[in-house]
């Protein structure tokens, strides 16, 4: 039996991977608050204050890390500049969620972090496989998943987007280890 990694740190060329703390609130939300993020996942509401951030980060206290880990994405020279998770979906699968900071976006960062920790997951989590899916309007994240090593499966769910109000089209994927 393998002991779970408590608070793993991934570290990349420019990245580095680490637990989310309360003192990142302010910054999480102060990047968060941009419908152009939140509109691109399912649980991010907008506007996105501080009190949201708060309240998130205190609900990570509970969480099984067997079952989920959380990262902060923070930047040599940068800090905190997004954040990136493996959930449970509905079926306890580990599904790969993240999103950055406007000012990040297109230097290339989300695919660093997102290769990074998929070698994390197999290598120490001991995930044989992780899923994913990105609203059919954000080809961004589609070329990351890509990049990272994910293959469409084909199907297309219809995902509760909390910012939009409105259930959208998720092109499903899959990385196997
Ligand atoms: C999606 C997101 C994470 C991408 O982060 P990023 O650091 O800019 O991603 P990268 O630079 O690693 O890669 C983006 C790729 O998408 C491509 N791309 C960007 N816009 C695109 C578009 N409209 N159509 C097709 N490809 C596009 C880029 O060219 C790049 O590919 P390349 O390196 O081969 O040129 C970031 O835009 C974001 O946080 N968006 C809001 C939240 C979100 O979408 N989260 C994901 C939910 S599934």
């Amino acid at each position: 039996m393998c002991a779970i990694e408590l608070e793993p740190v991934i570290r990349t060329a420019r990245l580095r991977l680490r637990k989310p703390r309360r003192k990142d609130a302010a910054r999480i939300a102060a990047l968060a608050n941009d419908i152009d993020v939140a509109r691109m996942t399912t649980r991010m509401p907008h506007p996105y204050g501080l009190d949201h951030a708060e309240t998130y980060l205190d609900s990570l206290a509970g969480r099984d890390p067997s079952r989920e880990a959380l990262f902060v994405v923070d930047h040599e020279d940068e800090g905190l500049i997004g954040m990136l998770g493996f959930h449970p979906n509905e079926l306890g699968r580990a599904e790969l969620g993240y999103w950055l900071g406007r000012p990040y976006w297109g230097q290339g960062y989300a695919t660093e972090a997102a290769s990074a920790a998929l070698v994390w997951a197999s290598k120490d989590w001991r995930r044989r496989m992780v899923v994913a899916g990105h609203f059919a309007d954000n080809p961004a994240s589609g070329e990351v998943l890509c990049k990272a090593g994910f293959l469409y499966t084909g199907e297309v769910r219809r995902l509760p987007s909390a910012a939009r109000g409105e259930p959208v089209p998720a092109r499903m994927m899959v990385w196997l280890a």
